[in-house]
C-alpha cells in the first residue's frame, strides 16, 4: 500500500518539523494539536520557517505556497481518519501515547500505518494499545527536523516486513537517510549519544575541564557541530534526564545513570536553552556564557 496522505499528532517542536518535511516532500499532511490555539502556534512556526527558507533562496515564494497548501492544521482528531500513515509526536509519556493510539485505532481503517516518534519508550508497548501491532513502526526524527538528515526506522518483533519496508521507503522520500533499528530502548542514536552526554557532565563534575573547554574539545577535536554541554542545553536537560532514567531502568548499566549534577539542575528548573539557563546562560542568546556556579566545580 502506498503512503499518500500523512497525519501528524502533536505540533510542538518535533511535530511541526515533521509536518513541514512531509508537506515539503509532496505529501498532503494533516497536523493535529489539542486546541485551536496550539494548532495556530504550531502552524505559524512552520510558516516562519518556510519564510526563512524563501529569504535564503532555498525555496521560491510559489514553492512555499504549495507546501503551505498541502498542510492542514486541526484540533479535531477525526480529521486524521483517511490518512495512510499517522506519526505521533506528543508528550513522551506512555499512558498518553497508548490512549491516543487506542483512539486512532478505533477511528482509522485497518490499512492505516501507525508510527511513533518516541526517543526512549518501547515501540512494542505503544503498539499493543492497538489491534494492529503488525502495522506499527517507530519513526524517530532529530531536532531540528528540517535540518537533520537522519530518521531511525524502528521495527518490533510484531512489525510486518512489508509495512516496515514501506516505512523505510517513506523516510527516504522525505529526503532523509533512513537507518534500520530494532526496538531496543534508545535505538541507535540515543544508545550512543546519552552515555556520551552524561559522561560530559561527569567530566565537568570531576573538574576534568571547564564547560567551554569540554565543548571546544569535542567541537574542534572531533568535528561535532556542538559540544556536548551545548547540545544538552539544546536537547533539554529535563528531556535528557528523563531518557536516561528510562534507559537505566531498562539496561541497569551505570553508563545510563544520570549524574547528580544533572538531577540537581533539572530540580532547579535549569533545563537549557528553552528556559534561558542550562550549562550556559542565554540572557543574550547570541552570546551564551557558562554559568558561574558551575565554574566553582572547575580546578583552578
Ligand atoms: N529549524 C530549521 N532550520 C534551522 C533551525 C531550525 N530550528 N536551526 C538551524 N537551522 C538551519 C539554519 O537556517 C541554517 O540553514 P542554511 O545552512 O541553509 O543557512 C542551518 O540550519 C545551520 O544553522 P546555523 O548556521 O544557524 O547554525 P549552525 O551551523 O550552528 O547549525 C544546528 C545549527 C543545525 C542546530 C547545528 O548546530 C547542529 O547540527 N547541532 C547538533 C544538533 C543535534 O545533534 N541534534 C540532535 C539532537 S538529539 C535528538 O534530537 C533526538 C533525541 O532523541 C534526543
Amino acid at each position: 500500500m502506498a503512503i499518500e496522505k500523512v497525519g501528524i499528532v502533536g505540533c510542538g517542536l518535533m511535530g511541526s518539523g515533521i509536518a513541514q518535511v512531509c508537506a515539503a516532500a509532496g505529501f498532503p499532511t494533516v497536523v493535529r494539536e489539542v486546541s485551536p490555539e496550539l494548532v495556530d502556534k504550531g502552524v505559524k512556526g512552520i510558516e516562519k520557517n518556510l519564510a526563512r527558507l524563501v529569504e535564503k533562496g532555498t525555496i521560491t515564494e510559489s514553492e512555499k505556497a504549495e507546501i503551505r497548501g498541502r498542510l492542514k492544521g486541526t484540533a479535531v482528531i477525526e480529521d486524521l481518519k483517511d490518512c495512510d500513515l499517522i506519526i505521533e509526536a506528543i508528550i513522551e509519556q506512555l499512558p498518553a501515547k497508548r490512549e491516543l493510539f487506542a483512539a486512532l485505532d478505533r477511528l482509522c481503517t485497518e490499512k492505516t500505518v501507525f508510527a511513533s516518534n518516541t526517543s526512549s519508550l518501547t515501540i512494542t508497548e505503544i503498539a499493543t494499545a492497538t489491534t494492529r501491532p503488525q502495522r506499527f513502526v517507530g519513526l524517530h526524527f532529530f531536532n531540528p527536523v528540517p535540518v537533520m538528515k537522519l530518521v531511525e526506522v524502528v521495527k518490533t518483533i510484531a512489525t510486518d516486513p512489508s509495512v516496515y519496508e514501506e516505512a523505510v521507503a517513506f523516510g527516504t522520500k522525505l529526503g532523509k537517510v533512513a537507518v534500520r533499528a530494532n526496538d531496543s530502548t534508545g535505538f541507535i542514536v540515543n544508545r550512543l549519544l546519552v552515555p556520551y552526554l552524561l559522561d560530559a557532565i561527569r567530566a565537568l563534575e570531576e573538574g576534568v575541564g571547564s564547560t567551554e573547554d569540554i565543548d571546544n574539545s569535542m567541537k574542534l577535536g572531533c568535528g561535532h557541530p556542538m559540544g556536548p554541554l551545548t547540545l544538552l542545553d539544546f536537547v533539554g536537560l529535563d528531556t535528557t534526564y528523563y531518557i536516561s532514567q528510562i534507559m537505566f531502568d531498562e539496561f541497569k548499566e551505570k553508563r545510563f545513570a544520570a549524574p547528580p549534577l544533572l538531577k540537581r539542575m533539572v530540580l532547579a528548573g535549569w533545563n537549557g536553552r528553552k528556559v534561558g539557563r542550562g550549562f550556559y546562560d542565554y540572557s543574550n542568546p547570541l552570546k551564551p556564557v557558562p554559568l558561574k556556579f558551575l565554574r566553582s566545580l572547575e580546578r583552578s
